[in-house]
């Protein structure tokens, strides 16, 4: 049925709770997965070196985010692609689901977000407004616990 899952991850402990569902998912159905890290918008005004040292810094920074999960992703003997993206986060994963017709978006309910009262975050809640494609949002094992 899936195909094709995109696993956003901010690097936090919600993503890496995503990341079991996106794994278990791919092994069951034989899917590929698409590991989607997003940076902010580098302001262009730096002028140079300045700009492509901090793009450099924030790709260096997204490779080391989802280097753990490639590593556990292609352990588990998936084939995986990472996509480091700059822009807002939601705007950038809804993009790279359709890009890379993914069927499947799979995302943890909270980020590194300080705002602990919303269930789900800004990136997660514009995600499920806007995908074409199911939305799976994983929840930490903490809050299930404190449910
Ligand atoms: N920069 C990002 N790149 C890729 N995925 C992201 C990014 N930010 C968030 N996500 C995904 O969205 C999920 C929810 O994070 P979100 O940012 O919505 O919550 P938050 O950080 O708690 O709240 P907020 O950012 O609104 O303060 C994360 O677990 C992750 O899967
Ligand atoms: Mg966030």
């Amino acid at each position: 049925m899936f195909n094709k899952i995109l696993l956003a991850t901010d690097g936090s402990e919600n993503a890496a709770q995503a990341l079991e569902y996106a794994k278990g998912l791919a092994k069951c159905h034989r899917a590929k997965v698409f590991v989607v890290y997003v940076f902010p918008k580098v302001p262009d005004f730096l002028g140079e070196p300045s700009y492509s040292n901090a793009l450099s810094k924030n790709i260096a920074r997204g490779e080391e985010i989802i280097a753990d999960l490639l590593h556990k992703l292609q352990e588990a003997g998936l084939e995986v692609k990472s996509e480091i993206l700059e822009g807002p986060p939601a705007d950038a994963i809804l993009r790279v689901a359709d890009v890379r017709q993914c069927d499947l978006i799979v995302m943890g309910n909270r980020g590194h977000g300080q705002v602990s009262s919303l269930l789900v975050g800004s990136v997660s809640h514009k995600v499920i407004a806007h995908a074409k494609v199911p939305v799976l949002i994983a929840r930490s094992v903490e809050e299930e616990s404190a449910a």
